[in-house]
Protein backbone atom coordinates (compact mmCIF):
# COMPACT_ATOMS: atom_id res chain seq x y z
CA UNK A 1 0.00 0.00 0.00
CA UNK A 2 2.74 2.33 1.07
CA UNK A 3 4.34 1.22 -2.26
CA UNK A 4 1.06 1.87 -4.29
CA UNK A 5 0.91 5.56 -2.47
CA UNK A 6 4.69 6.72 -3.41
CA UNK A 7 4.05 5.58 -6.90
CA UNK A 8 1.08 7.78 -7.14
CA UNK A 9 2.87 10.56 -5.40
CA UNK A 10 5.65 10.56 -7.77
CA UNK A 11 3.32 10.57 -10.70
CA UNK A 12 1.69 13.38 -9.47
CA UNK A 13 4.84 15.45 -9.36
CA UNK A 14 5.85 14.13 -13.29
CA UNK A 15 2.65 15.50 -14.01
CA UNK A 16 2.84 18.93 -12.15
CA UNK A 17 6.55 19.62 -13.75
CA UNK A 18 5.19 19.33 -17.41
CA UNK A 19 1.72 21.19 -15.99
CA UNK A 20 4.56 24.14 -15.62
CA UNK A 21 7.06 23.74 -18.39
CA UNK A 22 9.53 21.99 -16.85
CA UNK A 23 12.81 20.71 -18.08
CA UNK A 24 14.15 17.88 -17.75
CA UNK A 25 17.73 18.34 -17.31
CA UNK A 26 18.85 14.90 -17.00
CA UNK A 27 17.73 14.05 -20.85
CA UNK A 28 20.68 12.27 -22.07
CA UNK A 29 19.98 12.75 -25.76
CA UNK A 30 19.38 15.95 -25.47
CA UNK A 31 22.77 16.42 -23.05
CA UNK A 32 24.80 14.71 -26.18
CA UNK A 33 23.23 16.58 -28.76
CA UNK A 34 23.73 19.69 -26.50
CA UNK A 35 27.80 18.53 -26.07
CA UNK A 36 28.16 18.43 -29.90
CA UNK A 37 26.90 21.98 -30.44
CA UNK A 38 28.81 23.78 -27.45
CA UNK A 39 31.79 22.41 -29.13
CA UNK A 40 30.58 24.07 -32.49
CA UNK A 41 29.74 27.11 -31.23
CA UNK A 42 30.60 27.62 -27.40
CA UNK A 43 34.14 25.92 -26.79
CA UNK A 44 35.99 28.51 -28.71
CA UNK A 45 35.35 31.14 -26.07
CA UNK A 46 34.11 29.41 -23.26
CA UNK A 47 36.79 26.81 -23.55
CA UNK A 48 36.41 22.75 -24.00
CA UNK A 49 33.24 22.13 -21.34
CA UNK A 50 32.89 25.27 -20.30
CA UNK A 51 35.85 25.27 -17.91
CA UNK A 52 36.02 29.23 -19.25
CA UNK A 53 40.01 30.71 -20.46
CA UNK A 54 42.56 29.23 -19.15
CA UNK A 55 45.88 31.10 -19.26
CA UNK A 56 46.12 33.72 -16.55
CA UNK A 57 46.43 36.41 -19.45
CA UNK A 58 42.98 35.43 -20.09
CA UNK A 59 41.31 36.27 -16.45
CA UNK A 60 42.85 39.85 -16.68
CA UNK A 61 39.93 41.99 -18.84
CA UNK A 62 40.54 42.57 -22.32
CA UNK A 63 42.02 45.85 -23.70
CA UNK A 64 38.85 47.68 -24.54
CA UNK A 65 37.68 46.87 -20.70
CA UNK A 66 35.40 44.11 -21.51
CA UNK A 67 35.00 40.52 -19.27
CA UNK A 68 36.17 37.53 -20.62
CA UNK A 69 33.97 34.89 -21.43
CA UNK A 70 32.99 32.99 -18.07
CA UNK A 71 33.97 29.65 -17.03
CA UNK A 72 30.39 27.78 -17.40
CA UNK A 73 31.03 24.70 -15.79
CA UNK A 74 29.74 25.70 -12.42
CA UNK A 75 33.18 27.43 -10.69
CA UNK A 76 31.85 30.21 -11.60
CA UNK A 77 28.80 32.73 -11.42
CA UNK A 78 26.53 30.90 -14.20
CA UNK A 79 24.63 28.95 -12.00
CA UNK A 80 23.36 31.66 -9.86
CA UNK A 81 21.30 32.93 -12.61
CA UNK A 82 18.01 31.75 -13.42
CA UNK A 83 16.98 29.45 -16.64
CA UNK A 84 15.03 31.94 -18.09
CA UNK A 85 18.31 34.76 -17.83
CA UNK A 86 20.74 31.72 -19.29
CA UNK A 87 18.56 30.97 -22.23
CA UNK A 88 17.91 35.03 -22.52
CA UNK A 89 21.63 35.58 -22.88
CA UNK A 90 22.28 32.58 -25.34
CA UNK A 91 19.60 33.28 -27.13
CA UNK A 92 20.28 37.26 -27.01
CA UNK A 93 24.23 37.78 -26.25
CA UNK A 94 25.66 39.57 -23.55
CA UNK A 95 23.66 42.74 -23.45
CA UNK A 96 20.71 40.40 -21.72
CA UNK A 97 22.29 40.86 -18.29
CA UNK A 98 20.13 43.87 -17.69
CA UNK A 99 21.55 47.22 -15.79
CA UNK A 100 23.57 48.66 -18.58
CA UNK A 101 25.77 45.52 -18.58
CA UNK A 102 27.46 45.58 -22.26
CA UNK A 103 28.44 42.62 -23.05
CA UNK A 104 30.07 41.05 -26.33
CA UNK A 105 28.68 37.51 -26.27
CA UNK A 106 26.86 36.75 -30.12
CA UNK A 107 23.60 36.09 -30.41
CA UNK A 108 22.48 33.11 -31.22
CA UNK A 109 19.03 33.10 -31.38
CA UNK A 110 19.05 32.59 -35.52
CA UNK A 111 22.03 30.66 -36.01
CA UNK A 112 20.47 28.12 -33.56
CA UNK A 113 16.90 26.73 -32.53
CA UNK A 114 15.21 26.77 -29.39
CA UNK A 115 14.99 22.68 -29.44
CA UNK A 116 19.22 23.42 -30.01
CA UNK A 117 20.08 26.30 -27.27
CA UNK A 118 17.81 23.98 -24.80
CA UNK A 119 20.25 20.86 -25.46
CA UNK A 120 23.14 23.50 -24.99
CA UNK A 121 21.91 24.52 -21.59
CA UNK A 122 21.33 20.75 -20.53
CA UNK A 123 24.84 20.08 -21.63
CA UNK A 124 25.59 23.08 -19.84
CA UNK A 125 23.64 22.56 -16.88
CA UNK A 126 25.41 18.55 -16.78
CA UNK A 127 29.02 19.95 -16.24
CA UNK A 128 28.00 21.39 -12.36
CA UNK A 129 29.24 19.56 -9.85
CA UNK A 130 26.29 17.42 -7.86
CA UNK A 131 25.76 19.25 -5.19
CA UNK A 132 25.59 22.94 -7.68
CA UNK A 133 23.15 20.44 -9.62
CA UNK A 134 20.51 19.91 -6.15
CA UNK A 135 20.69 23.59 -5.13
CA UNK A 136 20.04 25.23 -8.65
CA UNK A 137 17.33 22.69 -9.05
CA UNK A 138 15.48 23.31 -5.87
CA UNK A 139 16.15 27.50 -6.12
CA UNK A 140 14.60 27.43 -10.19
CA UNK A 141 12.18 24.41 -9.50
CA UNK A 142 9.33 26.18 -10.75
CA UNK A 143 11.41 27.87 -14.09
CA UNK A 144 13.30 24.80 -15.17
C1 LIG B 1 32.74 35.28 -28.95
C2 LIG B 1 32.82 34.68 -27.63
C3 LIG B 1 31.64 33.90 -27.12
C4 LIG B 1 30.96 32.85 -27.73
C5 LIG B 1 31.20 32.24 -29.10
C6 LIG B 1 29.98 32.41 -26.76
N1 LIG B 1 30.04 33.17 -25.63
FE1 LIG B 1 28.89 32.94 -23.95
N2 LIG B 1 29.74 34.56 -23.13
C7 LIG B 1 30.79 35.30 -23.67
C8 LIG B 1 31.05 36.43 -22.81
C9 LIG B 1 32.13 37.47 -23.04
C10 LIG B 1 30.15 36.35 -21.74
C11 LIG B 1 29.97 37.34 -20.57
C12 LIG B 1 28.95 38.37 -21.00
C13 LIG B 1 29.51 39.38 -21.97
O1 LIG B 1 30.39 40.16 -21.55
O2 LIG B 1 29.10 39.36 -23.14
C14 LIG B 1 29.35 35.16 -21.96
C15 LIG B 1 28.37 34.72 -21.10
C16 LIG B 1 27.67 33.53 -21.22
C17 LIG B 1 26.75 33.00 -20.27
C18 LIG B 1 26.40 33.62 -18.93
C19 LIG B 1 27.44 33.17 -17.94
C20 LIG B 1 27.44 33.88 -16.63
O3 LIG B 1 28.03 33.32 -15.69
O4 LIG B 1 26.89 35.00 -16.52
C21 LIG B 1 26.28 31.82 -20.76
C22 LIG B 1 25.29 30.88 -20.10
C23 LIG B 1 26.92 31.63 -22.04
N3 LIG B 1 27.76 32.68 -22.29
C24 LIG B 1 26.70 30.55 -22.84
C25 LIG B 1 27.19 30.45 -24.13
C26 LIG B 1 26.79 29.41 -25.04
C27 LIG B 1 25.84 28.28 -24.70
C28 LIG B 1 27.45 29.65 -26.22
C29 LIG B 1 27.32 28.89 -27.51
C30 LIG B 1 25.98 28.73 -28.05
C31 LIG B 1 28.27 30.84 -26.03
N4 LIG B 1 28.08 31.29 -24.76
C32 LIG B 1 29.10 31.37 -26.98
C33 LIG B 1 31.43 35.03 -24.86
C34 LIG B 1 31.04 34.08 -25.79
Amino acid sequence: MRHIIATIAILGAVAHAQEVGMTDWSNKEDILRGKALFANNCATCHGPEGIGPQSPALKVKRKDGKFQPPALNGTAHTWHHAPDLLRKIIAKGGNSYGKGYEGWMPEFEAALTQKERDAILKYVHSLWPEKVKKIYDERFAIQK
